[in-house]
């Protein structure tokens, strides 16, 4: 095993007051080394995250684990389960943990990322966007003739009689639930009635296997304050739990009534009914999130640590007031609130630029960098970012202890 050459305290004391520092003993990793030290589930060197190839995207081990334990614990006491949103993380290992620690399966949001969950062995699928090419149909029922834990979401009778008459034709009988619209008219079909009469048709098609229902409140996620967000959800979601109610009258199925994210874990199990939480955000947390306030703490929704970041280095410290990094809008998105510059307080960050971020220094600036000087950043919104990187590096206690593929990574279709 080859030690560190340096460690981050003497890498960050040996930049003293000079000007401009250049690093000549720190050996530094390109991705592609990163990922040959990684065999067989083993990093072959120790290697310090400080000296990973930048812009990088970073998990920290402890907080990612204490995230899903959290997560895991509190649906448990609230007497429901979680079904994680893979389009958060879009990374296979992650998925398997969740489901390692208790979760009933995982949510897509895009057929690819359903594809590249099963190819990499996750089965217990839903499908939370409906399909309605001819195209997206045919490889839903596709995976689901080759995964029968797959389930597809469905929010029209012109939907269903496509997918019942792609699973007839393919000699299978797909499972699938109903999307809910809570009012924010993105999908799903209206609650009460038309979802009723959607239900029973699917009940009726030859080839459709009705498992429940979904109504995912996106709208009411980050409502600032705990009360208001609760209050908001609580009312978007009364439509579905009365849609759940004529189900069950019905005699149709209610054995899936999944909805609720990050924002809403700890209220969705006040929706009679509700059966899991679609939460993606929190195994990883961003900025978004961080401001909307929980219920204990009401300026910081600090439920779920911050275990995602981007690790950027200094590229120009000659101007007053500011250093210009390697991070841009293509490595943190232009997403808002900006990223945050982790561990530091009186700094903002910005990646409007392309290639470059700005840190700017306030009065209060905890410190200074200089060029070549690495620093890590709180992603904005966690989901967009995951999205440009091709590989995760999980850290702990400031080491790479493995290297991640982001497989569903560019999946948007
Ligand atoms: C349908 C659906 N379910 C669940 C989620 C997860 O939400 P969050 O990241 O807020 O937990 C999303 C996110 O946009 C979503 O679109």
């Amino acid at each position: 095993m080859t030690k560190l050459s340096m460690s981050r305290r003497r890498f960050l004391q040996s930049t003293g007051a000079a000007a401009i520092w250049l690093p000549t003993t720190v050996k530094g990793y390109t991705a592609s080394e990163i990922q040959a030290l990684y065999v067989d589930g083993e990093m072959q060197e120790d290697v310090s995250k400080w000296e990973l190839d930048t812009p990088c995207l970073c998990v920290d081990l402890d907080l990612l684990e204490s995230n899903i334990a959290a997560m895991e614990s509190t649906v448990n006491q609230n007497g429901i389960a979680s079904r994680p949103h893979a389009k958060t993380h879009k990374t296979p290992v992650i998925a398997q943990m969740q489901l390692d620690s208790g979760s009933v399966g995982i949510c897509t949001a895009k057929i690819s990322e359903a594809e590249a969950m099963y190819q990499n062995g996750i089965d217990e699928i839903l499908m939370t966007t409906t399909n309605v090419t001819p195209t997206k149909i045919r490889r839903a029922m596709n995976l689901r003739q080759e995964n029968p834990r797959f389930v597809q979401a469905t929010d029209s009778s012109q939907n269903a009689r496509l997918l019942s008459e792609a699973a007839s034709a393919m000699g299978i009988t797909a499972d699938v639930v109903v999307d809910v619209d809570p009012g924010g008219h993105r999908t799903g079909i209206t609650p009460g009635a038309p979802a009723l009469e959607l239900a029973q048709l699917i009940d009726s098609l030859p080839s459709l296997n009705l498992r429940g229902l979904l109504c995912y409140d996106g709208g009411s996620q980050h409502v600032k304050g705990f009360e208001e967000r609760k209050n908001q959800t609580l009312e978007r979601l009364a439509g579905a739990t009365d849609t759940f109610d004529l189900f069950n009258q019905s005699g149709l199925s209610t054995e899936i009534f999944s909805g609720g994210g990050t924002g809403t874990y700890n209220i969705d199990h006040e929706t009679r009914g509700l059966t899991d939480v679609q939460v993606g955000s929190y195994v990883f947390m961003d900025a978004q999130y961080i401001d909307i306030g929980g219920e204990t703490d009401k300026d910081v929704y600090s439920d779920f640590a911050a275990s995602l970041t981007i690790l950027t280095t200094v590229l120009n410290d000659q101007y007053e007031g500011r250093v210009t990094t390697d991070a841009g809008a293509k490595a943190c998105t232009i997403n808002r609130p900006w990223a945050r510059v982790k561990g530091e307080t009186g700094m903002s960050y910005t990646s409007g630029s392309d290639e470059f971020g700005t840190l700017r220094y306030e009065d209060n600036a905890s410190r200074s960098y200089r060029v070549g000087e690495k620093l890590e950043l709180i992603v904005s919104h966690c989901d967009p970012v995951v999205n440009l990187y091709n590989q995760m590096y999980a850290i702990r206690n400031d080491r790479v202890e493995a290297v991640w593929q982001i497989a569903a990574r560019g999946m948007s279709a």
